[in-house]
């Protein structure tokens, strides 16, 4: 049988794409691609470097980047995201968004202060180089505390831990676009869910 998704499993020596001040070196997987990857093979990719992934978004000592690994994840394996930078996503949510009934959310219902949600990523080039990529959150607020964003909270942090901005915090700026695109769903508290095909 011919093993068309043979994983080659040459470590190389390659620059990570930061896009910030220091050029960290990192070592990655290079794996056979033809195409958008089926989603066994992209769950075997994430669980080879998910590990590494949160070694890399350590360093921002952000305690909902430390805690999500641990979080009912809500995709069956991780999904293509055109939204979030064309990146293989999955979909984590603390005890709180889940109970509240994220992903089932009637219209005009809202979650609880304390909800959270989370997508870790990674790319994969045309070429098959497998890299690490952003986490993006999203945390729910006290009511009145962000009222320009349904009072969720934002942020995205790049694969080495520095953050790209935070809508209550440093640069909101950077990560204005989010709430753009997330208010098409006021209806159901802002929030996207997944593709239908990849949830549990
Ligand atoms: C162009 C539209 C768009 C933009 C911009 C965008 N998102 Fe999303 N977001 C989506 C869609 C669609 C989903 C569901 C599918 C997916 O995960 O890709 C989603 C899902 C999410 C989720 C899972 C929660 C949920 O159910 O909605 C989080 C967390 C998230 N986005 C955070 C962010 C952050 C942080 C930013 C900005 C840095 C951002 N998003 C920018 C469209 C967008």
């Amino acid at each position: 049988m011919s093993r068309l998704y043979r994983l080659s499993l040459a470590l190389l020596t390659c620059l990570a794409l930061t896009g910030i001040s220091h050029a960290a070196e990192e070592e990655h997987l290079r794996i056979k691609i033809d195409g958008p990857l089926p989603p066994a093979r992209a769950e075997a990719i994430y669980n080879k470097i998910k590990r590494g992934m949160a070694d890399g978004y350590a360093p921002a000592r952000d305690p909902i980047v430390k805690a999500y690994p641990r979080w009912h994840r809500h995709n069956k394996a991780p999904y293509l995201s055109d939204t979030h930078g064309n990146r293989y996503a999955n979909n984590f949510a603390n005890a709180m968004a889940t109970n509240a009934g994220y992903g089932r959310l009637k219209p005009s219902q809202r979650m609880p202060a304390g909800a959270v949600v989370v997508k870790d990523t990674f790319t994969v080039t045309p070429e098959g180089e497998v890299f690490p990529a952003a986490v993006f959150y999203m945390e729910k607020l006290a009511p009145g505390r962000s009222p320009a964003t349904g009072d969720w909270r934002f942020v995205q942090l790049l694969p080495d831990g520095s953050y790209i901005g935070d809508t209550i915090g440093d640069s909101p700026e950077d990560v204005a676009f989010c709430f753009t695109c997330h208010k098409a769903m006021a209806e159901v508290d802002f929030l996207f869910f997944l593709p239908e095909a990849y949830r549990k």
